[in-house]
């Protein structure tokens, strides 16, 4: 079996209160007795997408298993490549491939740049493609941070991925893909999305909190939390903690 934790939307800004909610997520995997075999970010990580806030993002990821971190509107790409990834300073799309036990995991891009709206621009889909095709039928997640779907909350509806229907053209063509995973609504949650499971992780800084539950739409206080995505048998569930 394949355990891939998930955890979203940090919003690291330099204040102790959104460092220990990130940390006790962090924490709680890194003293799992059987750790996951990788943990995935989808974005939202840097609040501000200044330089201390990735330093911080890198002392964080500092863990036994691989983290695979992606953008989300919130980050900046440059200092997100330069401090969190090391590698050379680059404006086009953070896509990165891997592989995670029995799966190929596709991190991409959805964000465009000066912008909260998301898309997967022509670049991540054709790199997509490519990928899709080159792991040749192994069971695949691709991990972005704008859900393709509405949610029905009006904030977090506000700046949705602007191009599902390319992303499913997509998927029409590769039925190995199991999962679409992303993050930036602030609520665990769980929809499908092109005959595929599409889950959204929590944040671990604040929850979003419907009109039907309160006027106010972040709540501060209810715990972090994460996903733990359990492949095996050619099916993928998907747990979620709250860490109070
Ligand atoms: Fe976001």
């Amino acid at each position: 079996m394949t355990i891939l934790a998930h955890v979203s939307d940090l919003h690291l800004d330099g204040t102790d209160r959104a460092h220990r909610r990130a940390e006790r997520v962090f924490a709680y995997l890194r003293d799992l007795p059987a750790p996951p075999e990788a943990v995935l970010v989808t974005g939202d990580i840097a609040d501000h997408g200044t330089a201390s806030e990735y330093e911080a993002a890198r002392k964080l990821f500092d863990l036994p298993f691989p983290v695979l971190a992606g953008p989300g509107n919130h980050d900046a790409r440059e200092v997100f490549r330069t401090v969190l990834l090391g590698e050379a300073a680059s404006p086009g799309p953070i896509n990165s491939a891997h592989r995670v036990g029995d799966l190929a995991v596709l991190m991409a891009d959805s964000t465009i740049p000066g912008e909260d709206d998301g898309n997967l621009a022509s670049e991540t889909l054709e790199w997509l493609e490519s990928q899709l095709s080159a792991v040749d039928g192994r069971p695949t997640v691709i991990a972005f941070h704008h859900p393709p779907v509405l949610t029905h909350h009006p904030l977090a509806d506000r700046w949705p991925l602007l191009n599902p229907g390319e992303l499913a053209s997509l998927l029409q063509a590769h039925p190995h893909v199991v999962a679409v995973l992303t993050g930036h609504a602030h609520t665990a949650a769980a929809a499908s999305f092109a005959g595929r499971p599409l889950i959204i992780a929590p944040a671990t800084t604040w929850t979003l909190q419907f009109p039907f539950e309160s006027a106010e739409p972040g709540n501060p206080d209810l715990p972090p939390g994460l996903a733990l995505h359990l492949y095996t048998g050619g099916h993928l569930i998907t747990h979620f903690r709250h860490l109070p």
